[in-house]
């Protein structure tokens, strides 16, 4: 049975996208079969995985709110060993169109249902923000992992994010909690980072990963060539950092497995 992970923070641009991406393709590296599900509107990561957004013929749009098997909308990636299911702009509606839908948290824990055996983990992108969809993947997962950006505020909002993870627990499913906390567009240099990884710390204890992920314009460049770090510039600093990644969530996983 796959072991599923989504990538969350309700706040924009901290690199739940670059994360999620580069760790799917080398957990895949490692013969590891990989379902990625692109639940964020924006569908970044549905082109950084070298998949034409306009090109798409059924999508997670499709699976949330149609009811179509998932495993209708699963296509190839760019990266070897990874799925996808790809999105469009057309989820954006689903937050709206799921207001009255019947268990409407639990639409893509019953969608995996179809495909969790297919595959050895399964990562999912969340949008920024704490609504339906973000719902939906807490209620689906085994675990989670929080990206965190080295600058000021970076903690602003967590409190929030753990009560809804805690509400989840409570109410909807009892096995999630988080698989660590990853510090981003990390830079050791500056004084401000290094406060920030110490906060980040006192926070969250041992849950936060050893490596820490530093800003690196080859992680920004990759995905305009529709390809993860593995593929585009391995040995960039930004590589190396996701590979060591890679290794200690498959460490902090294996045992659930
Ligand atoms: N380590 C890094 N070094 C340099 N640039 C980075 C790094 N991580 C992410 N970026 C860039 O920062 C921007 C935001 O990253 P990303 O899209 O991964 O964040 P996000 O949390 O998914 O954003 P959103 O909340 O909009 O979904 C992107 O342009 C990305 O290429
Ligand atoms: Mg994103």
């Amino acid at each position: 049975m796959a072991y599923i992970i989504s990538v969350v923070n309700q706040k924009g641009g901290v690199g739940k996208t670059t994360t999620t991406v580069n760790l799917a393709a080398y957990i895949g590296k490692k013969k590891k079969k990989v379902l990625f599900i692109d639940l964020d509107p924006q569908g970044n990561a549905t082109s950084g995985l070298g998949v034409d957004k306009g090109d798409i013929e059924n999508s997670t749009y499709d699976v949330m709110v149609d009811d179509l098997p998932i495993s209708e909308a699963i296509i190839s990636s760019s990266a070897k060993n990874v799925d996808i299911c790809p999105t469009n702009i057309n989820l954006a509606g689903a937050e709206v169109e799921l207001v009255s839908a019947m268990s409407r948290e639990q639409i893509l824990k019953n969608a995996i249902k179809e495909v969790e055996a297919d595959y050895d983990y399964i990562f999912i992108d969340c949008p920024p923000s704490l609504g339906i969809l973000t719902i939906n993947a807490l209620t689906a997962s085994d675990g989670l992992i929080v990206p965190i950006q080295g600058e000021y505020y970076a903690l602003e909002g967590l409190t929030q994010l753990i009560e809804t993870v805690n509400i989840v627990k409570k109410k909807l499913n009892n096995k999630v909690g988080i698989t660590g906390v990853v510090l981003t567009m990390f830079d050791r240099r500056t004084q401000l980072t290094r406060q920030v990884k110490e906060e980040v710390e006192n926070y969250f204890g041992d849950k936060v990963f050893k490596t820490q992920i530093p800003r690196n314009v080859r992680l920004a460049e990759a995905p305009s060539h529709g390809l993860s770090i593995s593929d585009y510039d391995p040995n960039s600093k930004g590589g190396k950092a996701y590979e060591a990644l890679a290794k200690e969530v498959i460490s902090r996983t294996k045992a659930k497995k």
